[in-house]
């Protein structure tokens, strides 16, 4: 097993379950050294995840906050984030932050409520916005920020304009700010997933006939594993990747290609 994460320390958002846990797992396998286990409501996921990071030799503590809340939660969970990192590692500073909670909410545009439309721009781009702010003196040189978006800002989704929206400001705002974190090689780029197993989607995949349409997006003719998209977002976060940057790397499995 390679240690592409030796001494590495890692903040990731929404990682009590699905894609984020599974990054956290891939980060802690090779070798991090402490990980920043985000959640909100689901204090006993992230407790599970943050245990088993550790049955893997890790440290790792667990940070809540809320992203209804935007720059308050961001700043919130810095605060908490950076004082576990002192006590833990003697440091404030870190080497990976992974944007990665969101919602998703199905509604199309006439049935998309101005709350509703707020609550995904706050949490899905306002409040990883500010999280980037709070973090950016702190990132070590040769650091890496992650976005974790989504491929409905490659393939129109009537079904999820909102959605869609507050992911591909997310993109927007990955190519903008490259060129700022360069300058120390930090690099800032986009994952966008495909349909993918977890709870976000456990409900509507239970259907077979739904379960046949997304596994039929894919040219792998199946529905992603949070571990596919956390591989690519552990190369994303490893030295190999240090030449990419400001960049949207499709996790899809090849959907409608
Ligand atoms: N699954 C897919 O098919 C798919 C496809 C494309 C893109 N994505 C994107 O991938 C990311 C992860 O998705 P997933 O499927 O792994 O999600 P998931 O299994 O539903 O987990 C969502 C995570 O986000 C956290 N979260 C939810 N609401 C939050 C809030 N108000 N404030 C802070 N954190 C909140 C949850 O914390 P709690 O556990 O405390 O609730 C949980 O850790 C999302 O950004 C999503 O848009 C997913």
């Amino acid at each position: 097993m390679s240690h592409r994460f030796a001494d590495k320390i890692a903040l990731i958002t929404g990682s009590s379950r699905g894609i984020g846990r599974a990054a956290a797992l891939a980060f802690a396998k090779e070798g991090a050294a402490l990980i920043g286990v985000h959640y909100t409501a689901n204090a006993d996921a992230a407790d599970t995840t943050v245990r088993d990071i550790e049955a893997l030799g890790v440290k790792a503590v667990a940070v809540e906050a809320d992203f209804r809340h935007g720059k308050d939660a961001a700043d919130s969970l810095w605060a908490q984030f950076s004082e576990a990192a002192l006590t833990e590692m003697g440091s404030t500073a870190l080497d990976i932050l992974v944007n990665n909670a969101g919602i998703a909410p199905a509604l199309p545009l006439k049935q998309t409520s101005e709350a509703v439309f707020d609550e995904v721009m706050t949490i899905n781009y306002k409040a990883p916005f500010f999280l980037m702010q709070a973090v950016a003196d702190h990132i070590r040189d040769n650091g890496r920020i992650i976005n974790v978006s989504t491929g409905f800002t490659r393939i129109a989704a009537p079904t999820h304009p909102a959605y869609a929206g507050s992911k591909g400001a997310l993109e927007t705002l990955t190519l903008a700010l490259a060129p700022e974190f360069a300058g120390r090689g930090i690099t800032v780029n986009a994952v966008l997933p495909g349909v993918t197993e977890t709870d976000m989607n456990a409900e509507w995949l239970a259907s077979p006939d739904a379960r046949a349409g997304a596994e039929a997006l894919s040219v792998f003719s199946r529905v992603g594993r949070a571990e596919d998209v956390a591989d690519v977002i552990a190369f994303l976060a490893s030295n190999d990747a240090r030449w990419t940057t400001g960049q949207m790397i499709d996790a899809t499995g090849g959907a409608r290609i």
